[in-house]
Formats: structure tokens, sequence, C-alpha cells
């Protein structure tokens, strides 16, 4: 089994200090989680390409990029072409998801499509062989802060029996409401990979929080 992915979101860090923010994490988390919105796809506009190119600069840790976005198809490969480690893009906004994930993997990044909390997910199940992180939202995808959602396990649940079948090696990543008091639910569930934005940067010390979800994931 592989080792749990801790990647805390920046959308709860200050936007006025992203590269410090960046760095209180680093070495204590596997990735970070960049929110991206248009307003459109989702009811709230958050930070995009210029940020994310010049974030990139000032560190090292890859970057898991989660677009919340209309219209993927036309704006994710820019993010793998500024140096994403793993572009997310929501299914229910992409038009040609394989070749979205195709063009992204060719532009040297991981794809990852993504399914939001009343998106079923039987309908997507043929794309799994094409991406390599499936991200299965644990809340409403639009805000952080939000309430975790058990009753989102059970997707997170069939979503793993389907990986297994199916014997493809792909993360399972669950998104909203992580805390130290639901990561574990989320791992017996069977996600491997999993984003907390309040509760590693509302902590006073983000790197030990991180350390901390780890352990709980840890199974
Ligand atoms: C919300 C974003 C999440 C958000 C999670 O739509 O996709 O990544 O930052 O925030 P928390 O961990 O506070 O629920
Ligand atoms: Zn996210």
């Amino acid at each position: 089994e592989p080792s749990p992915i801790i990647a805390p979101s920046i959308l709860a860090a200050d936007f006025a200090r992203l590269a410090e923010e960046v760095h209180a994490i680093e070495g204590a988390a596997d990735w970070v989680h960049v929110d991206v919105m248009d307003n459109h796809f989702v009811p709230n506009l958050s930070i995009g390409l210029p940020v994310v190119q010049s974030l990139r600069k000032a560190t090292s840790i890859p970057f898991d990029v989660h677009l919340m976005i209309t219209d993927p198809d036309r704006w994710a490969p820019g993010y793998a072409e500024a140096g994403a480690h793993n572009v997310t893009f929501h299914a229910e906004a992409c038009e040609d998801p394989v070749a979205l994930a195709k063009t992204l993997r060719a532009a040297g990044a991981k794809a990852g499509l993504a399914i939001d909390r009343d998106t079923p997910i039987e309908p997507y199940l043929e794309l799994l062989p094409y991406v390599d992180t499936l991200l299965v939202m644990t809340i409403k995808a639009g805000f952080g802060g939000q309430k975790f959602m058990p009753e989102l396990l059970d997707k997170v649940r069939a979503v793993r029996r389907r990986i297994s079948a199916m014997g493809l090696e792909i993360r399972l990543e669950v998104d909203g409401g992580i805390a130290a008091d639901t990561i574990e639910q989320a791992a017996e569930a069977g996600a491997d990979a999993f984003v907390a934005g309040t509760a590693v940067y509302a902590a006073d010390d983000p790197a030990e929080a991180v350390r901390k979800l780890r352990a709980l994931a840890q199974r």
C-alpha cells in the first residue's frame, strides 16, 4: 500500500505571504494543493496561472493544482506547462477528458479527474485508466472551511473497490473538511491522498499539523 500523500491547501493560507506559507509546510508535506476557481464553475474566485507561475519559482514542492473552472480543456495545459506536478480538472466541466489527460501527460504532468459532491462516479469509471489521480470531493466544491460530509465515504469506498478491481495504480484523493477528526475515516474508506486547508493553515504550527495528519492517515 502506498504511503499517504498530505497536500495542504493554500486556499486557507495568507495570500499576501504565499511563498512563506508554502515554505512553512515544506519538508513536512508531500504536495501543496492549489485551488483555482473562476467564479463560474464555482461561485468563488481564487488564484490562477500567473500566481502558479510565480510560486513555482519560489519552492520545489510538487504542486497539486485543482481546477474548479469552466473549460479546463482550454486552460489546464497551461498549468502543466507552468510546472505543476498534478493537474486535476472536474469531470462535470470537461469536454474531452481522455484527450485532456493525454495532453497533460504529454506536457509532463500527472492528470487528475475530480468528481464534485453531487456527481455520481459510475459514468466516469471508464476514464480511470487515463488518469493518475481521482479526486473525490467530500464537500461541495467552492469554499474552504466547510464541514466534512461523511455520507461521501460510501463513494470513496466504491471508487477504491473499482480501482482495485481494475488493477490501476491511481491516487485516490479526498478534499474538503479533512482534519484530525475526519482523516482516519477517509483513510479507512480507501483514500491515500488528503487535501487539508483549514486544518493546516489555521493551526499554530502548520508543519506539525501536517505531521499529525500523516500519522492519523497511516494504516
Ligand atoms: C474547496 C477546495 C478545497 C479547500 C479545502 O472547494 O477544493 O481544496 O481548500 O479546504 P478545507 O480543508 O478547509 O475544507
Ligand atoms: Zn481543492
